[in-house]
């Protein structure tokens, strides 16, 4: 059976980078006869553009028919006008919604190589590892009521954070199991002093808990978790943690390696099929440049490889070939430390280090 590609664009830089990792899946389909076929819609914006809707029912089945999607960002300054249910972000919210991909795993690894590139002190993220997995489909990003309204003569706007038990402890489990596969600490960020919905939240990962005596659980509230990411981030190994928490924790951890032009993520549903982009987003000040650094997607290439597809051993290739690609001083603007053995490439340059990389490994 050919397994199926939905390959999403997007907007701003995302077609670019895209066109990197799409050379990168082509070449290991060809080698290892992987049998995969893909097949390319307009997503967000550009969808918007077309159609007057981000995402277009087309798109949707064809996503549903799919075994993975590979996505590269959208949005951008020309829809902060459009209706608001047409932006390119609600599109992209539907199709998770849509799709049940409830799992959203951002691991936040560093390059050595690249400790230099972070804001943070050397010796403090060296070897950095931290998977945040964020649940990806509920809380206050879908809660309702939400709205903006007139009360009393004055604009009121509005959300609701919720959890269902059922939400929290389906993604509790795939935090112990991530966990399990790595060094069995789970940290369950919460904000369980203020917030009632918090409150069930810890109560049913410590109920999950009792699956997993293996794992070390511990809980923190999400103000004292954004200090510990950037005091001693290598405290951390599995962060679990809602929707709207995971948003911006997992920007921060991002931030620790480097760039966050590096880091791929995997959105998953309960049987493990999934989308998968890069966590940065359209980067609209430099689409069209040539600076946007397509490691990223090409990383989430590698993570749909492995985790929807199964085919570990073209994954583990591809990241030989990116690791190798920046051992060798290879850089985008993005990561680029100043030292003088670096050399300094663009999009398509980034995409054919790689590709030659992908040969000799
Ligand atoms: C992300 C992004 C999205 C989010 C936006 C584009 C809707 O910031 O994937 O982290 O908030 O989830
Ligand atoms: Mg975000």
């Amino acid at each position: 059976m050919p397994r199926k590609i939905v390959v999403l664009p997007g907007d701003g830089i995302g077609p670019e980078i895209v066109e990197q990792a799409v050379r990168v899946l082509d070449a290991v389909n060809e080698q290892y006869k992987l049998d995969i076929s893909t097949q390319t819609f307009a997503f967000g914006g550009a969808s918007y553009d077309q159609s007057g809707e981000p995402l277009t029912e087309e798109t949707l089945k064809a996503c549903r028919d799919a075994d993975a999607i590979l996505l590269g960002s959208i949005g951008g300054p020309q829809y902060d006008k459009a209706p608001r249910d047409k932006r390119p972000e609600r599109g992209l919210l539907r199709l998770r919604s849509e799709l049940e991909l409830f799992s959203n795993l951002r691991p936040a690894m560093l390059f050595s190589e690249l400790a230099d590139a972070s804001s943070l002190k050397p010796e403090l993220v060296a070897g950095l590892d931290i998977m945040i997995l964020r649940e990806l489909t509920g809380g206050i990003y879908f809660g309702g009521p939400r709205g903006i309204e007139t009360r009393d003569g004055k604009q009121v706007g509005f959300n609701t954070m919720v959890y269902s038990e059922d939400e929290i402890r389906r993604i509790a489990k795939s935090g112990f199991e991530i966990a399990m596969q790595r060094d069995r600490r789970l940290c369950s960020v919460d904000k369980a002093n203020v917030l009632e919905v918090s409150e069930l939240w810890r109560e049913v990962v410590i109920d999950t808990a009792q699956h997993y005596p293996e794992v070390e659980l511990s809980h923190m509230y999400v103000d004292n978790a954004a200090m510990q990411l950037v005091r001693e981030p290598k405290q951390f190994d599995v962060i679990v943690t809602s929707n709207l928490f995971g948003d911006i924790l997992s920007d921060a951890a991002a931030m620790l390696t480097g760039s966050i032009g590096m880091l791929p993520s995997a959105s998953l549903d309960i049987n493990g099929k999934g989308m998968y982009e890069p966590v940065h987003g359209s980067a609209p000040d430099i689409a069209g440049t040539g600076k946007a650094n397509p490691l990223a997607t090409i990383l989430s290439l590698s993570m749909l490889l492995r985790y929807t597809l199964n085919e570990s051993v073209a994954a583990d290739q591809i990241e030989a070939a990116v690791a190798s690609v920046i051992a060798n001083g290879v850089r985008c603007p993005d990561i680029a430390s100043g030292s003088a053995n670096e050399q300094i490439v663009n999009t398509v340059q980034m995409g054919d280090a790689v590709m030659t990389a992908l040969q000799d490994t």
